[in-house]
């Protein structure tokens, strides 16, 4: 997608030294736009955990780059071991989303079948530019399925503006390009489609107001940006014609973990009969898990709650303290949206409603795995 009219991938090889991935830093984004270079696999999973990068599918791509990294700086005889030890590190980053795992299980499965240490790492590398490749092919098909949700709700308006709601970020930044929750909407405008997206703030991290609100600038999206408090207010005032999230990991039965605030807007639209759907590339379901409460949850740190960071007017980058010292606070990164309320899944094969049986309907090699 495009910053500043220039075309952008999150994460990249660096074409001048394969041994470097370059990653577009997110947590100085909107004020400065930051590339940093990564050259080791510790130093991907400390990005993912810093959030540097963030959101499942760049998740997933970071971790199978920086298996790459780690396939590169292994000595002599330790390449298994370096992978090995690659894998534990870069799992133990951040918990919820499934892309992560799926990532880092797909290389090693890969990297199993070499007969050499330099096939070994050919397969590696091969096999991390298939997954980020993948990632967005995958949010572009699934953005083709989702706006033809759009373009029901266009036609039944005559034509009108159709108002999209949309928690934290599950655009590009949140993949390799496209997005999930925004594929529709960009691929809605590319149709002719007139588009308006309500961008939910998303505190503590404010995803929403830092990154979504941004991105869609970037590509000529009309956007408002409104408080995490407000989305039932305006479903009620019939000001929300759907919602649009994406998710970090969901059950094969349909439950979906995303962005904490996400289950209140699905209460919410499901109250006022609004569509809510959740897009996601099939990397993020899990095949495993029949409950959305056994769903790991990120706790992060208090100081993301207590603290704020801007731009001063002057132009720096200044965090500052919004408590009292002694204030406690808890902040869990996720929350469950069980599937009842889910109107369906965009996937890159189509939609399906959010239940074991048509899940598994649409995919069906998993459902005998
Ligand atoms: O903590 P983050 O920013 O990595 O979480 C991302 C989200 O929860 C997004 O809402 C998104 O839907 C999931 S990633 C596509």
């Amino acid at each position: 997608m495009k910053i500043n009219g220039q075309q952008y991938r999150t994460i990249w090889p660096d074409p001048a030294d394969k041994a470097k991935i370059l990653i577009i830093d997110q947590r100085k984004l909107p004020h400065e736009f930051i590339i940093e270079s990564l050259s080791s696999v510790k130093e991907a999973a400390t990005a993912i955990r810093d959030m540097h990068v963030r959101g499942a599918g760049l998740i997933g791509a970071t971790a199978a780059f920086g298996m790459h990294l780690a396939s590169i700086q292994a000595t002599r005889g330790k390449l298994d071991t370096a992978l090995a030890e690659g894998a534990v590190l870069l799992d133990r980053s951040r918990p919820t989303a499934k892309n992560l795992k799926w990532a880092v299980d797909r290389i090693l499965e890969t990297a199993g079948k070499a007969n050499s240490d330099e096939e070994k790492r050919k397969l590696v590398y091969e096999t991390a530019c298939a997954i980020a490749d993948e990632d967005a092919a995958f949010c572009k098909a699934l953005g083709v399925h989702g706006c033809s949700i759009i373009e029901k709700i266009s036609k039944a308006k005559g034509g009108e503006t159709v108002n999209i709601l949309t928690h934290c970020n599950a655009g590009w930044l949140a993949f390799v390009d496209y997005g999930s929750a925004t594929a529709p909407i960009y691929a809605a405008r590319d149709a002719g489609i007139k588009v308006h997206v309500w961008v939910d703030e998303t505190r503590p991290w404010n995803q929403g107001a830092r990154l979504t609100a941004w991105e869609l600038q970037q590509e000529g999206i009309d956007c408002t940006l409104i408080t995490d408090n407000a989305g039932g207010h305006l479903m009620q005032q019939r000001m929300v014609d759907m919602v649009i999230v994406g998710t970090d990991r969901t059950t094969h039965t349909g439950d979906v973990a995303n962005k904490i605030g996400t289950y209140l807007k699905a209460l919410a639209a499901h109250d006022n009969n609004i569509p809510f759907y959740v897009a996601l590339p099939s990397s993020t379901f899990d095949w495993e898990l029949d409950n959305g409460s056994d769903i790991p949850i990120e706790e992060r740190s208090e100081k993301e709650i207590t603290t704020i960071s801007g731009m001063t007017e002057d132009g720096r980058i200044e965090t500052l303290q919004l408590t009292s010292p002694e204030t406690r606070a808890l902040n869990h990164g996720f929350d469950i949206t069980p599937a009842r309320l889910i109107s369906g899944l965009i996937t890159e094969r189509g939609i399906t409603a959010a239940n074991k049986e048509d899940i598994h309907r649409l995919f069906p090699e998993k459902a005998m795995s």
